[in-house]
């Protein structure tokens, strides 16, 4: 899962691959690479490492050409190797290719051609040995539609054919976009390629291709006909993504929390207003409502399940990749998909199944013009603006404002204003805290996050984001459950985090338990323990989590990680 960019005109080609790969790495940061052509040759720069690393090894700013495509890699098939880097060439060098997705019958195709000399172990590779190969005996559109006819799973590709001066873009499960300027066409996963160049898009369909030349470009269905296509104008007021001072984005973005609170506010009252009344009549409207997400989105489902059931309205949720093992869904099921990204695969499987079905889909997405928003039935923004640290931090709070935006119209009485405010003061009030909290905890190789009732979900978003940017493996639990296993692992000087909203018996029992095993026991509370809280109960969910996206900061920041790259992961995950 990557992200892939393509660019036919006059700018300078090194410079905007560079820049265009640099507002595509959040989609995979393993390797990274560019194919150009210049005078009718296809030159290569790949390399393992991030684009900035590869870009000062290969200079990838100084590169000609007029044709050229980029990509960034999350590595599935493959380890992460320069060879496994795309873009990858044919052997007569007249194809390149670069390709997000998994094709699931590589091998099968591999195995109809013959003589053809790999340089990867990916599944991508062969895409440009398959168009070199079938070329021979038909046209490269041909070759195009047949590789297109005949690959199973899912694919995003551009093809760069430096003999006919050509990109070829098809795409089938993988997103992807192409951007209109003037006299230059750019292709990319999403608006993040293109979008500081162009406001006018098209959004390619599962089952179609276009053809880019010094015309323009065509776009066609897998049969070869021709489909008229409007290009969208999209205006998208994006923010400059500059860290602004901040060591890390992941920082950056915490203190970004209030406005983007406020500005989420302002536009579900206004410009949002009629999808906001449409949703809940959706809500209204069906017998069973279900949510589905992965990652931090599937922690702020949860949350909506228990908003919606403070509002009298049952629900459920479940991980999207297990969806449709789990779930049945029908014409009386309303599916609430939520997704930072818009681009889970996994997300977007479950949507398709629940859509097969018969269930109508709503969202809540960030990344506006997403595959998960087009496919729904309504969609709202949460207007958080780019975020590009991998682990979701403001995007998690304006989730969970929205779904309690939401319960409030369906009856869950709560006061929403005071938020931004006090989401500042508990940053303010309780840092120093937290850097001295994370000093004593960088060297503990298992924390434990208890939770009861709201704080259940913040529990495991804490432990998510500890396992995800301090590499410490933490379990988020039902302040309940511990005593039913988990208690076995508790001993001397062991951390257990508990949020404890108010003199609640049940999670004290809890903390009770820890405590006789002299466990080191952290209590996240207005009124016990090291921080400082505003006193409502009702919003100590949206309080408690900044803690715990400090204390993942500062303890990853003691340790000196990537905290905006961690290892292995990618914020947007387009396969399955
Ligand atoms: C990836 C990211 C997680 C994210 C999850 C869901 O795994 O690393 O941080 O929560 O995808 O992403 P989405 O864009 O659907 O919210």
């Amino acid at each position: 899962m990557c992200g892939i960019t393509g660019y036919y005109g006059n700018k300078n080609m090194g410079k905007y691959l560079y820049n265009s790969l640099k507002r595509l790495d959040y989609r995979g940061y393993d390797s990274a690479g560019i194919a150009t052509l210049n005078n009718g040759k296809i030159n290569i720069k790949k390399d393992t490492g991030e684009v900035e690393q590869i870009n000062q090894k290969h200079n990838l700013e100084k590169t000609d050409g007029k044709i050229g495509v980029g990509h960034t890699r999350w590595s599935t098939h493959g380890s992460t190797t320069k060879q496994n880097a795309h873009p990858h060439l044919s052997c007569d060098e007249r194809f390149a290719i670069a390709h997000n997705g998994i094709i699931e019958n590589w091998k099968d195709l591999k195995s109809q051609l013959n003589g053809h000399r790999y340089t990867s172990e990916t599944d991508s590779e062969v895409i440009a040995h398959y168009i070199e190969e079938k070329s021979k005996e038909m046209s490269v559109e041909e070759a195009v539609k047949k590789f297109f006819k005949e690959a199973k799973g899912s694919l995003a590709v551009v093809l760069l054919d430096s003999k006919e001066e050509k990109m070829y873009a098809f795409k089938r499960g993988s997103p992807l976009a192409l951007g209109i300027g003037n006299d230059e066409t750019f292709l990319g996963s999403d608006l993040y390629a293109f979008s500081t160049e162009t406001d006018k898009a098209i959004f390619f369909e599962d089952d179609e291709y276009g053809i880019i030349d010094q015309t323009g470009y065509v776009i066609k269905n897998i049969n070869g006909e021709e489909v008229e296509k409007e290009p969208e104008n999209f205006d998208w007021d994006q923010e400059e993504a500059g860290k602004e001072g901040y060591e890390h984005y992941m920082r950056k973005e915490i203190g970004e929390i209030p406005q983007a609170v406020e500005r989420l506010e302002n536009s579900l009252n206004s410009a949002q207003e009629k999808q906001v009344d449409r949703f809940v009549e959706l809500i209204k409207n069906h017998e069973k409502i279900l949510f589905t997400a992965s990652g931090t989105s599937y922690h702020a489902s949860l949350m909506g399940v228990y908003f919606l059931n403070k509002a009298d309205i049952e629900a459920q949720t479940l991980i999207a990749s297990e969806f449709k093992n789990y779930e049945r869904v029908d014409e009386d099921t309303l599916v609430i998909a939520i997704s930072q990204s818009g681009e889970t695969k996994d997300v977007l499987d479950a949507m398709e199944y629940s859509r097969k079905e018969g269930a109508d889909i709503a969202s809540i997405i960030n990344v506006p013009y997403s595959s998960v928003e087009r496919e729904s039935d309504v969609s709202l923004r949460i207007m958080a603006g780019q975020e590009v640290c991998v682990a979701a931090t403001k995007t998690f709070i304006n989730q969970i404002y929205t779904l309690l935006k939401i319960a409030n119209k369906l009856g869950y009485q709560n006061h929403l204003e005071e938020i931004p405010k006090r989401i500042e003061k508990v940053i303010e009030k309780n840092e120093p805290k937290i850097k001295q909290l994370a000093k004593e905890l960088k060297n503990k190789n298992d924390i434990y996050i208890i939770g009861r009732g709201d704080t259940y979900p913040i529990a495991r978003e804490i432990a998510l984001k500890l396992k995800e940017i301090p590499y410490i493996h933490a379990e988020g639990m039902m302040g309940g459950e511990l005593k039913h296993g988990t208690l076995a692992l508790i001993e001397e000087d062991v951390p257990v985090i508990s949020l404890i909203p108010e003199k609640n018996s049940e999670i004290i029992s809890n903390v009770k338990e820890i405590e006789a095993r002299n466990a080191k026991s952290i209590k996240i509370s207005p009124w016990t323990g090291p921080f400082k809280f505003p006193n409502s109960n009702s919003k100590f969910p949206f309080y408690t989590i900044i803690i715990g996206f400090l204390l993942s900061y500062w303890i990853a920041n003691e340790k000196n990680l990537p905290i905006d790259r961690p290892r292995n992961l990618s914020k947007s995950i387009t396969v399955s």
